[in-house]
């Protein structure tokens, strides 16, 4: 066969039509406030608009970027609009593209040291930068027994450390027998589901992770959960983990991890703290009280793609003894076999999680952090906070409307006193609406609106027509609470 026939885009090419999809970004960062946010398409409707059967010949590559502007963008919601106050933000940010972008371009597989060694140490480095960033205990440090790996998610985090603290439970019998259902973890009622998910995949089981009362504050109550502890004990069962939460994601509640730690310690239970989306708040030392007894965790993740302006996906994790999880997760195969594992002097990340393949993940967190500087990052957090805080004062100055929860950083549950219908139609009319999107939780069995600040680029500005707008929709309840 002819090496001369080539379908392949050329060096010349890519740079066009790089340069081609870099400036399609650039406006449509631009122009992104001019869509609804959220997406107004019917299930299937793009489906339909796409062809029935692939491409026979390949087509030239302005058509496909025509196609993008024409049939997918009618189907986006619109996560990067400043406009947007669903869920917890899933923010990005021009480094962080780029970053990505280089990660691509170089294509590296890094699932050991040797397969790239750049990949795997700049890792190591910026996790062990980010571990004084965020004012994390020094035992998480690579250079003490700990260290910290990027992930895809927090679920996948949530995971490895139920995983690692099962394996040390059980002196890493469970590995090689399975489970004898004896087993037991613990989380509050208001945990993220990936914990639930977590039982279920590691063979704990769901009915062996016990929910939590919570408090008034919707917290992890430290009494309930020692009390529970004690019970199963004495049922014969074994206690194992617990999964601690800094910033809930129904409510940003803060669970007391230095009461909850110091139950774990007592004993001798697996501490995982989850701050997926709260934990970026650590870069600023005034909200750092919030992780007080973070020292005593055996894990802790947070999210750079939710908060920190870093694409998706990027999750930061912890552990004070690497040895626990790679012990747990290690598997050598011949085919992986080389002289740097041998030496024992490199760090093979593969050991560190599920898969067994990764991506350079750390050129996206390394141009941020480089990009915005600690102060940068900082200042954007900080702001929105602020934009949050000015959010709640009008929420309670306002005599329709109340808070439903504390809101102790950039996210603000609240709700029109006329009942959850009237929530109701108020977010589903403002979600139509296109000019800004929020979601809702249930708090105490009612329904409640949620507005979270975290897009890159929201400003004041949004946030007060966002404020506008509410009371616009909820014109017509003014009387009914
Ligand atoms: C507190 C918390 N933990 C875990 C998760 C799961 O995150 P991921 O999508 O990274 O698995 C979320 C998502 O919102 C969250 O808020």
């Amino acid at each position: 066969m002819s090496d001369e026939k080539s379908f392949h885009m050329t060096p010349d090419e890519f740079r066009r039509h790089g340069h081609a999809v870099i400036d399609w970004i650039a406006d449509y960062q631009a122009r992104i406030e001019s869509f609804p946010v959220l997406s107004q398409v019917k299930p299937g409707e793009i489906r339909a608009a796409l062809p029935v059967n692939p491409p026979a010949q390949g087509e030239p590559f302005d058509a496909l970027l025509k196609d993008v502007e024409k049939l997918i963008l009618p189907g986006v919601t619109h996560w990067q609009s400043p406009n947007f106050f669903a869920y917890f933000p899933c923010n990005a940010s021009g480094p962080g593209i780029l970053g990505d972008l280089l990660s691509s371009g170089l294509g590296v597989q890094g699932m050991l040291w040797s397969t790239s060694p750049a990949c795997t140490e700049l890792e190591t480095h910026v996790m062990d930068w980010l571990v004084d960033m965020l004012g994390l205990p020094k035992k998480f440090m690579s250079s003490s027994a700990g260290g910290g790996v990027i992930q895809d998610t927090a679920s996948s985090a949530a995971l490895c450390a139920l995983l690692a603290g099962r394996e040390r439970a059980t002196n890493y019998v469970s590995n090689k027998k399975g489970c004898d259902g004896r087993l037991v973890a613990y989380a509050s009622t208001q945990t993220h589901s990936s914990l639930q998910k977590a039982a279920m995949i590691s063979g704990i089981g769901a009915d062996n992770l016990r929910l939590i009362e919570v408090d008034q504050n919707l917290a992890t109550r430290p009494d309930v959960l020692a009390k529970q502890i004690d019970a199963d004990r004495r049922a014969g069962l074994t206690p194992f983990f617990v999964c601690a939460t800094i910033g809930t994601t129904s409510s940003n509640a803060m669970d007391p991890i230095a009461a909850i730690a110091e139950v774990c310690h007592q004993h001798k239970l697996w501490l995982h703290v989850d701050a997926a989306m709260s934990g970026t708040a650590m870069l600023c030392p005034e909200f750092r009280h919030l992780q007080n007894g973070i020292e005593l965790a055996d894990s802790y993740n947070f999210n750079p793609h939710k908060w920190m302006f870093t694409n998706f996906d990027c999750n930061c994790f912890w552990v004070a003894d690497r040895k626990a999880l790679i012990q747990t997760l290690s598997i050598l195969p011949e085919y992986l076999r080389n002289q740097a594992t041998e030496s024992g002097a490199v760090i093979d990340y593969r050991d560190w999680h599920i898969q067994l393949g990764r991506r350079f993940r750390s050129l996206k967190l390394w141009f941020v952090i480089r990009h915005y500087g600690i102060e940068g990052l900082q200042h954007h957090i900080r702001q929105h906070v602020q934009l949050a805080q000015q959010f709640a004062e009008w929420v309670r100055n306002d005599a329709r409307f109340e808070l439903a929860a504390p809101a102790p950083l950039n996210l603000v549950c609240f709700r029109h006193k006329a009942g959850d219908a009237a929530n109701q139609t108020i977010m589903d009319r403002l979600n139509r609406g296109g000019d800004l999107f929020l979601t809702h939780t249930k708090l105490n069995g009612k329904l409640t609106l949620r507005l979270s600040v975290g897009q890159t680029h929201t400003q004041a500005r949004h946030v007060e027509n966002a404020w506008k707008r509410i009371r616009e929709e909820a014109r017509e309840f003014a009387t009914a609470g």
